[in-house]
């Protein structure tokens, strides 16, 4: 195991990395999106277009932010990673398998298709698949399944502040008729049972968490560290069952863009329509970054450039050689960093 690089060289590094992102290119970014506003044209957008903020969490604990790292925004679909880990060690892989497939759809994250020979969504990572995850989770209420969903979050954060920020939950349930109509397409075909509303909501409000790039890469490094939360020492769940959610962000959580995703960037990732991503280097530590603007998949366009350079020039692939880390290893960036 190579010597840890000195914080000093990864503050540098982070440094160089997010002034080569700091220029958004107009061209990368589609729409922005807020809840009760829905998407948004860039041209409508205003200051948020300069929200930009990167932290890489390393295992030893270590934390390394920069720019509006610290700047609170809604989980969004970035929290069906922890709902859906939730449902995996409450019920173990097979049952949940039963409910929710492991593939990639091809399709956008709130598309109305299935896995007709299953009788299930696609993926976790889909809205309609989130929503059967959040059902799972254990509970003999949606409040006491909202409760436990929380404790999740706030135990891969080491935060204990992290709440439903009712604001945007209540915009988020007024323009939900898209997920309502998936959900109740999904109980018409068994898929799911009992009241819709109640999944619905549950759903909405772990999307309506608030969290920072900082609580971001502490998740993702606890995901890269065994599920055993870096910084607080705690663990968060059961050990086998990180590989299988580390495998569904690697097939299916970029959506329609995944397999793009996994060939030029090469690790297990999330994003979120309010403009995060968090993406897990396995074994090495996690990385959150935060810009609104929107790619045509709905993903962060600087979030996806921050990913691209730590892939390409800092050699952050799963499939990258040791020697090539040039990040939290001792290599030599490909490019001027
Ligand atoms: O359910 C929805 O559609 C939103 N609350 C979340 C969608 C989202 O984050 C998609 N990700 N890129």
């Amino acid at each position: 195991m190579a010597t840890p690089v000195p914080g000093e060289q990864i503050k540098e590094r982070l440094r160089a990395l997010y002034s080569r992102c700091e220029v958004e290119d107009r061209d990368a970014v589609a729409s922005y999106y807020r809840s009760g506003r829905g998407y948004y044209p860039p041209q409508e957008a205003g200051e948020e277009s300069e929200r930009f903020g990167i932290c890489l969490g390393r295992r030893n604990g270590e934390l390394f932010g920069i720019g509006d790292d610290e700047v609170a925004f809604p989980l969004q679909s970035l929290s069906k990673v922890f709902s859906y880990a939730l449902a995996l060690a409450d019920w173990g892989r097979d049952h949940v398998l039963t409910r929710v497939g492991v593939e990639p759809s091809g399709d956008s994250f709130h598309s109305i298709v299935f896995d007709e020979a299953n009788n299930r969504p696609f993926n976790p990572m889909v809205n309609a698949g989130a929503l059967v995850t959040s059902d799972l989770v254990r509970g003999s209420s949606p409040e006491e399944k909202l409760e436990r969903i929380l404790t999740c979050l706030r135990l891969f954060a080491g935060n204990d502040e992290l709440a439903v920020d009712r604001d945007t939950f209540r915009d988020e349930m007024r323009d939900a008729d898209r997920n309502r109509a998936v959900a109740y397409l999904m109980r018409d075909r068994g898929m799911i049972e009992g009241d819709v509303e109640g999944i619905l909501g549950l759903y909405l409000q772990q999307c309506s968490v608030h969290v920072t790039c900082r609580d971001l890469a502490t998740m993702a490094a606890t995901l890269a560290n065994g599920c055993v939360n870096p910084v607080t020492g705690e663990r968060v769940l059961p050990l086998p069952r990180v590989r299988d959610v580390l495998s569904v962000l690697h097939t299916c959580g970029m959506y329609d863009a995944a397999g793009q995703w996994a060939y030029d960037v090469g690790v297990p990732a999330k994003s979120g329509v309010s403009g995060g991503i968090l993406a897990v280097v396995p074994g090495k530590g996690g990385i959150g970054v935060y810009s609104p603007g929107l790619d045509s998949h709905g993903n962060s366009a600087r979030g996806i450039k921050v990913c691209h350079e730590m892939s390409e020039n800092l050699g952050l692939h799963i499939f990258a050689a040791e020697a090539e880390d040039a990040m939290l290893g001792d290599a030599t960036p490909n490019a001027a960093f």
